[in-house]
């Protein structure tokens, strides 16, 4: 099969903003998937790329929370048919590694897909015959993506494909921060600090495990009434009193504090949010080379658990389904998490919108009608 063409979200490597153009997309090699994209959620990870926290090779076709339709096997594919419905996993582990091996995938020491490359090192993407790269080796917010067949999880047909994006990255890192990383248990308090994709999909985590209570904070009021739908049982706007705010609804602090920002005021405060003993998770990523101090005599006193979380501490292949039929079971309530749809040249709207915390998840959805 000749190379494809796909309209992309380029982000050319430098300014702040993404361009729409044509890219070209060599046929899957051994192993490999041609995934036709039918929805790409917008995520807080791909802003810190476009705001140029985080360094990747460009120019660089964006988006990592990514689902779709399987159209092409590569050479030696046997588990996946065309046809099949997949979420795409952007933390491509090798599957063989000693960390793989032992059910840690996030923590696969032969990991390319943070390079923006396939495993072998090597992209499928071009743009005016140059090579491009694909964002965490998924490219997702472009028509057509190459991924590792490994990468592609086959989900349930009857899910749909917006819910199935965001399985991809927000919910299997925010479920997984409370199932894998922290374990939380019925009946503890948890406090989650910033509520946008990642930190709802934590709140709903949370409600699912029967912790209680459920405090979550954010700068945008709004963002409290989603998270309140989500499962929070109370809401505090973030100002400079949040802190007793917590130490009062808990009497003294959580059982566990997760911070889903990346934000380098609020992270050192976590710890300050748990009672001796307890859990600090970090899932918000901050910039690149970024240093947080920490009271460590305090946190040997208190003997508290720092905790950083890599997308959710989970394994996509069993986890990414299990979700799935949370969802389609009711439990789950995903839909919840989309504030809007949009198209492709709708993009750069979507992260000012993230920028000024105004919206829940936006996510590009794919129209392959003219296909
Ligand atoms: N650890 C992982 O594996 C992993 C995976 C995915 C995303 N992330 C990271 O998680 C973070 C959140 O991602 P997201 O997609 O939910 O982003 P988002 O921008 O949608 O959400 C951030 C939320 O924080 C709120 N906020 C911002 N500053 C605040 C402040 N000072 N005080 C209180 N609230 C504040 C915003 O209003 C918004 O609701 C990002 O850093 C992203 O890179 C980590
Ligand atoms: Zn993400
Ligand atoms: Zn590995």
């Amino acid at each position: 099969m000749n190379p494809r063409t796909s309209a992309a979200a380029i982000y050319p490597g430098t300014g702040d903003r993404i361009e729409i153009a044509t890219i070209a997309i060599a046929p899957p090699r051994r192993g490999e998937v041609l995934v036709r994209i039918m929805a790409s959620g917008v995520c807080g990870s791909d802003r810190h790329v476009l705001d140029n926290e985080w360094g990747v090779p460009s120019p660089t076709v964006m988006g990592h929370e990514g689902s779709g339709i399987v159209v092409e096997l590569g050479e030696g594919v046997t588990d996946l048919s065309e046809g099949d419905h997949v979420a795409l996993v952007w933390n491509q582990a090798c599957l063989t590694c000693v960390a793989c091996q032992s059910g840690k995938p996030w923590a696969c020491t032969d990991l390319r897909s943070n390079e923006c490359v396939m495993p072998d090192g090597t992209t499928r993407l071009s743009l005016d015959g140059t090579d491009a790269y694909p964002y965490l080796a998924v490219g997702s917010m472009s028509e057509f993506a190459v991924v590792p067949a490994s990468a592609a999880i086959r989900m349930p047909k009857e899910l749909p494909f917006d819910v199935s994006a965001l399985i991809g990255c927000s919910v299997h890192t925010g479920l997984g921060a409370v199932n894998n990383n922290a374990r939380v248990a019925a009946g503890e308090s948890a406090v989650v600090i910033g509520c946008g994709g990642v930190g709802l999909s934590i709140i709903m985590g949370l409600r699912l495990t029967g912790a209680h209570p459920i405090i979550a904070v954010d700068r945008n009021p709004e963002k409290l009434e989603i998270a309140r739908a989500a499962g929070a049982t109370h809401a505090i706007l973030a100002d400079d009193d949040t802190a007793s705010r917590i130490q009062e609804v808990t009497g003294g602090g959580a059982d566990v504090a997760f911070e889903a920002i990346g934000n380098r005021h609020t992270i050192p405060q976590l710890p300050g949010h748990v009672r001796p003993g307890g859990r600090a998770v970090l899932v918000g990523m901050p910039p690149e080379d970024t240093l947080i101090p920490f009271d460590v005599l305090d946190l040997c006193y208190r003997g508290i658990t720092i905790i950083a979380s890599n997308y959710g501490g989970g394994v996509p292949a069993r986890d990414f389904p299990r979700y799935a039929d949370l969802y389609l079971a009711g439990r789950l309530p995903l839909d919840s998490l989309i504030s809007k749809r949009i198209a492709l040249s709708e993009v750069n709207d979507a992260f000012q919108a993230m920028r000024s915390g105004a919206e829940a998840r936006s996510v590009v959805v794919f129209d392959h009608s003219n296909d």
